[in-house]
């Protein structure tokens, strides 16, 4: 038999990342390699987000495009979709004009296995919607993954927290909270294979809880395992960071970074979004991270647009945009989401005074952005190499303890490589540096 081959197409978040690794170990289990490309694979699978219509929209054409290729060929390669837009879409998937050949539920990854038997038993149009258990754990052993020193570790998935604009809840359900002993046995096979890079992952980190072992109970336990050099974990949700967590960070190993999504600056909106804190607490928060950890990344995301946004609204989110000086934004438009709260909310804001907002956040943060990069040109700095440059193609790159992207267009490093390097250049998103020494 000539062996099969396999290809993840991976979109959306961190967690999205981790479970293509998991799906990924089950398909090499049975017996199935990585392909150079989606198109050469007997095998593709579409790691789908819903978290905006956008990216829902993506997913799906991009299924058409796969499965109507399959049918104009010999017809051998299997088309299949997991993630949210799975979850959300269901067996419609398998109807026209989709015609995925199996859909692999959110919280069913680990199912891949028996969808491969049935498969390879002539099934086709396989759900595999439901749990896979009840009390969610996985083996370490169970993960294949690309890079050799920086991991991806969920202590938790699903959310409870029904943000009224999020699907998340509704596509990745309740949340549930790994084993401690199995987080802490993962991290440590992997620094004992030689990992330095671990990020911990859950949609909510800080609202961790089992059986009493609390998400800094935890953050203690992994981080007094040898070997880490970078200890990172996301996402960090406002109402739950507490000041034990900011005060752990301040101590090796935890890399300075921290992503902390404001969302809103309006006390208003952010009670519509039933996010639990005020813009007060928020900015105490704030003011904790930069006390405690002066020289860490603050990362934040934004929303402009939510169902009723008023000028004064939009202003209070400028405004503390401009107080907390945040080293990096991500910025949305609103997108209605079905099954969420805020789908039922009247907008009224037209998209011209949408998209308006939104280059006013875009012009605010970019100078910010600027500002804070450029204070790094001529300073030493250690980079984790995580792969090449996307504008400058073949070029390495890698990140700072700080996650800011570093382009190396005259140097020569392999992923997972360890280097120091002299800043050489700050652009509005990333910097340009030359390799002095080779650490690790
Ligand atoms: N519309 C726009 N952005 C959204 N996000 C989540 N749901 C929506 C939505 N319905 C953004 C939030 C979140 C990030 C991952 O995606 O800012 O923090
Ligand atoms: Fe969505 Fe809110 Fe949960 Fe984040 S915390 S995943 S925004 S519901």
């Amino acid at each position: 038999m000539t062996e099969r081959t396999y290809y993840i197409l991976t979109f959306g978040c961190q967690m999205n990342k981790l479970d293509s690794e998991l799906a990924a170990g089950q398909l090499e289990m049975a017996g199935y390699s990585l392909a150079e490309s989606a198109e050469s694979a007997d095998l593709v699978l579409l790691n789908t987000c819903s978290v905006r219509a956008k990216a829902q929209v993506k997913a799906t054409s991009l299924l058409c495009n796969f499965t109507r290729d399959v049918a104009g060929k010999s017809g051998r390669r299997i088309v299949g979709i997991m993630g949210c837009v799975a979850q959300q879409m269901q067996e419609k998937l398998t109807e026209a004009p989709y015609l995925a050949e199996f859909v692999l539920g959110s919280r069913a990854v680990s199912r891949l296995a028996e969808v491969l038997e049935r498969l390879a038993a002539g099934e086709r149009g396989i759900l595999a919607l439901e749990e896979d258990c009840a009390s969610w754990d996985y083996e370490a052993e169970t993960v294949s993954r690309l890079n050799k020193r920086s991991a991806y570790v969920a202590i938790s998935r699903g959310c409870s927290n029904f943000c009224t604009y999020c699907i998340v809840p509704y596509v990745r359900g309740p949340i549930q909270h790994r084993r401690p002993e199995s987080i802490v046995d993962e991290v440590r096979s992997l620094t004992d294979s030689g990992y330095i890079d671990i990020c911990l992952l859950g949609q909510n980190v800080n609202a961790y809880d089992y059986d009493g072992c609390s998400f800094v109970n935890l953050l203690e336990r992994v981080a007094s395992i040898g070997g880490i050099r970078r200890l990172r974990f996301i996402t960090t949700h406002p109402k739950d960071l507490c000041i034990d967590t900011v005060r752990m960070m301040v101590n090796p190993p935890f890399a300075p970074y921290i992503s902390l999504p404001l969302q809103s600056g309006s006390d208003r909106i952010l009670g519509l979004m039933n996010r639990g804190y005020t813009r007060g607490q928020y900015m105490e928060k704030v003011s904790w991270l930069k006390e405690y950890l002066p020289g860490a990344f603050i990362s934040t995301d934004i929303m402009v647009g939510f169902p009723g946004e008023t000028e004064a609204d939009f202003e209070d989110t400028l405004e503390i945009v401009r107080k907390a000086q945040f080293d990096n934004i991500y910025s949305f438009v609103y997108s209605t989401r079905p099954r969420t709260k805020a789908a039922s909310l009247m907008s009224d804001v037209p998209d011209e005074v949408i998209k308006a907002r939104f280059k006013r956040l875009l012009a605010l943060q970019r100078q910010n952005h600027i500002d804070r990069l450029k204070r790094f040109v001529g300073e030493t700095v250690e980079v984790l190499i995580d792969g090449v440059s996307k504008k400058d193609k073949g070029a390495p790159c890698g990140r700072t303890p700080q996650h800011v992207i570093v382009n190396l267009p005259h140097d020569k490093c392999d992923v997972g490589e360890l280097v120091e390097v002299t800043i050489t250049g700050a652009g509005i998103r990333t910097l340009l540096g030359k390799v002095t020494k080779r650490i690790l």
